[in-house]
């Protein structure tokens, strides 16, 4: 089959590699009809993320066609299905708490060393996403192998469009559990950074929480316009001081919830930010922790912070002194995708949310490295690229 793999640092291609065959009982195979490049894959392409060897087939975000079934799989051929990007077990602790990105049997074994010394447990396993998560090949493939297909994969009604239920796979849920996360309560002022897919679904999200103000931070003018048109105001943090158009905008308060869907590669010539962009170029593990900063500067007393920007390694010059004297709590984590698919997918079909307005680029697979590079260098109008296998 074809896949798009990684060779190296910004360097992605699509090979003819190996069809994926049924390894467990548990295991589907799905013919892939649509596919997303992700942020999440640009700290990949970008060499942020140790672990991802050459020829690793990327790709989190994936739909297709059940086309073989093991015979512990509840899928049946023909099924057309949503595949989360975290694989869960469904029985361990954490995933019988609905804490699915935590599951402990779906990362194998021989793995887990790398994880638990740096994180002190092992993750769990994710399509696509470097040895660390178990190194399995992810979706940007015309195939791939879907291991406990009987928990994950959500079975989608004919008659609905890929690009409708696409991104039930990992950002549609991310922004939604951003903004739980966030614990928002009716009328609160809500501050997210970065107005990409993240951003972006986590505004939708927010305001459908009953947020009563959304204000969004980039400095791309289509993804801030974007971001408009779901109901936000906006700030480009490049024409204006962001935590004193903050404290404004919310009456000399500060906002009430603050979200960080920037994550590690945050942009920009603050001076943290270039020192963070050097110290990442020289000693990998640091990530960029401008935004995380500037956010827990200025959310209010009391506040929430919400993380669903993905860090790896250790943020320097934390702001530990603002989250304790102002008594801010914060919750983050790679999303619990299981957990929202079928309620997600309810307000999908009824019209509630709608999550194509995202698409910029439709290209094939064999585009895919094209993708890569404008998905990366042309931010602002490649807002989310679908690769059609
Ligand atoms: N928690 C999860 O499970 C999960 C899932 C998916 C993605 N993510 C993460 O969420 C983050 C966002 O993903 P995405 O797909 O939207 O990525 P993206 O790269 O398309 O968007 C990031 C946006 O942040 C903006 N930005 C950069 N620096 C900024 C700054 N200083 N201030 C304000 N905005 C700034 C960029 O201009 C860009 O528009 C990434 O870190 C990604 O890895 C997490
Ligand atoms: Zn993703
Ligand atoms: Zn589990």
């Amino acid at each position: 089959m074809r896949a798009l793999t990684f060779h190296g640092t910004r360097d992605v291609r699509v090979d003819t590699v190996p069809d994926p065959e049924i390894v467990n009982p548990r295991d589907a195979i799905i013919e892939i009809t649509s596919t997303a490049i992700c942020g999440s894959d640009l700290h990949l392409y970008d060499g942020v993320i140790p672990g991802v060897e050459k020829g690793d087939i990327l790709g989190h975000e994936f739909m297709g066609r059940v086309v073989e079934t093991g015979s512990g799989s509840t899928l049946r051929k023909g099924d057309r299905v949503v595949v989360p990007f975290t694989i869960s077990c469904g029985g361990c602790f954490f995933c019988q708490l609905g804490q699915f990105s935590g599951c402990d049997n779906s990362n194998p074994v021989e793995k887990q060393d790398a994880t638990e010394a740096q994180y002190g447990h092992a993750l769990t396993g994710m399509f696509g996403y470097s040895h660390l998560t178990g190194g399995y090949p992810g979706g940007q493939a015309q195939y791939a192998r879907v291991p406990f297909s009987d928990v994950g994969p959500i079975v989608v009604p004919e008659g609905v469009e890929d690009e409708q239920v696409l991104f039930l796979s990992d950002i549609l849920p991310t922004g939604w559990m951003a903004a739980e996360n966030a614990q928002i309560q009716p009328g609160d002022t809500v501050a997210v950074w970065g107005c990409g897919p993240v951003g972006l679904f986590a505004v939708q999200s927010a305001m459908l929480m009953g947020a009563g103000q959304v204000i969004a931070i980039d400095h791309h003018p289509h993804r801030l316009e974007l971001a408009r048109g779901l109901g936000a105001e906006v700030i480009d943090y490049t024409q204006t001081h962001v935590l004193e158009a903050l404290m404004e905008m919310s009456g000399g308060i500060g906002p009430d919830a603050v979200i960080d869907a920037v994550g590690m590669e945050s942009h920009g010539f603050a001076p943290d930010n270039m020192l963070d962009t050097l110290k990442q170029k020289i000693l990998p593990g640091t990530d960029r922790g401008h935004v995380l900063r500037m956010a827990l500067m200025a959310v209010r007393k009391g506040g929430r912070v919400s993380i669903p920007g993905v860090y790896g390694g250790m943020v320097d010059k934390f702001p530990m002194g603002a989250l304790m004297q102002k008594g801010v709590q914060i919750r983050t984590g790679q999303t619990h995708v299981q957990r929202y698919t079928r309620d997600l997918l309810n307000r999908i079909m009824e019209g509630q949310i709608d999550t194509t307005f995202l698409i910029s680029h439709r290209l094939s697979l064999e585009e895919a490295a094209e993708g890569y590079r404008n998905f990366s260098d042309n931010q602002n109008e490649w807002t989310k690229v679908v690769l059609k296998p």
